[in-house]
């Protein structure tokens, strides 16, 4: 193995949420050592604005920097609707956001549903943010510009994840109440969960959709396109050794730690507190 193979994944998150990225990583690319960075501090970046985010993504990336990755993933949606062009161009090694990947899937779902039931288009949830980018829509576009898209911002549902509500919590079934019912007569042939959040409240979309409404984790997604990168540049570590993770906050390492867990799937060690700056 060579010494770029050798080398960590960079991940970074506006906070814990990119977790969910990270686990899929883990399964699919057991072997390679991943290097962390959630922006407690300063997270939501679902509700700021373009030029906010896209401050703290090249602050963020430009932190991973410090690890010599051989590659950064943008593990934040929002993050990855504001900010993906500017970080391919400034970092010298390559970058893979969530929206590409998480947008060819959901085409293929949506197609799927197309030709065993005749209809239905995108439903894409996800922050404020991402929302307003518009970034889902355009990625889908340009794969296939016939597929209807309906976007929905569903800005409550990260908070209730941080706090640690499950799917069959009553607020939390209140609240995708609200925001999925509109789509219920559209029968959306796919539901992109356009969020790192959303993934831990999947049974919750499901018991509103029902499972006519196939739903796309763009975090899976982004673990594939990953290893398809990696494939590709012959940066793959030797299979049968066992990866490392290392995480790096902006704040409150032990809560990072004792929530991330549940988004991980695992207890989580080695967490150590960073100013990125
Ligand atoms: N990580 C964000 C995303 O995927 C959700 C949390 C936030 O708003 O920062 O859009």
């Amino acid at each position: 193995m060579n010494k770029e193979q050798q080398a960590p994944i960079g991940v970074f998150d506006s906070g814990l949420g990119g977790l969910t990225v990270v686990a899929e990583l883990r399964r699919q690319l057991p072997g390679e050592d991943v290097v962390y960075f959630g922006d407690t501090a300063r997270v939501p970046y679902g509700t700021k604005s373009p030029e906010t985010v896209r401050r703290f993504a090249l602050e963020d990336a430009t932190f991973l920097l410090r690890f010599n990755p051989k590659m950064i993933v943008v593990a934040c949606n929002t993050a990855s609707a504001a900010a993906l062009d500017l970080l391919r161009d400034a970092m010298p090694v390559p970058v893979c956001g969530v929206v590409e990947p998480g947008a060819a899937e959901a085409v293929r779902q949506a197609r799927e549903s197309r030709a065993r039931s005749g209809g239905g288009g995108i439903a894409v949830l996800a922050t404020e943010a991402t929302v307003n980018a518009d970034a889902y829509p355009i990625a889908i576009r340009k794969i296939d510009p016939t597929i209807a898209i309906t976007q929905c911002p569903c800005p409550l549902l990260v908070p209730l994840v941080e706090e640690g509500r499950t799917p069959d919590d009553a607020i939390v079934r209140m609240a995708m109440t609200e925001y999925l019912s509109p789509l219920l007569p559209l029968q959306p042939g796919a539901v992109l969960l356009g969020c790192t959040h959303y993934p831990l409240l999947k049974s919750a979309v499901e018991a509103v959709l029902g499972p006519s409404s196939p739903i796309v984790d763009s975090a899976q997604a982004a673990a594939r396109a990953v290893v398809s990168t990696l494939a590709d540049a012959d940066l793959l570590c030797e299979p049968g050794r066992g990866g490392t993770l290392r995480c790096y906050v902006s704040d409150n390492p032990q809560r990072f730690a004792a929530v991330g867990s549940r988004f991980l799937g695992r207890p989580l060690r080695n967490v150590t507190w960073i100013s990125p700056e």
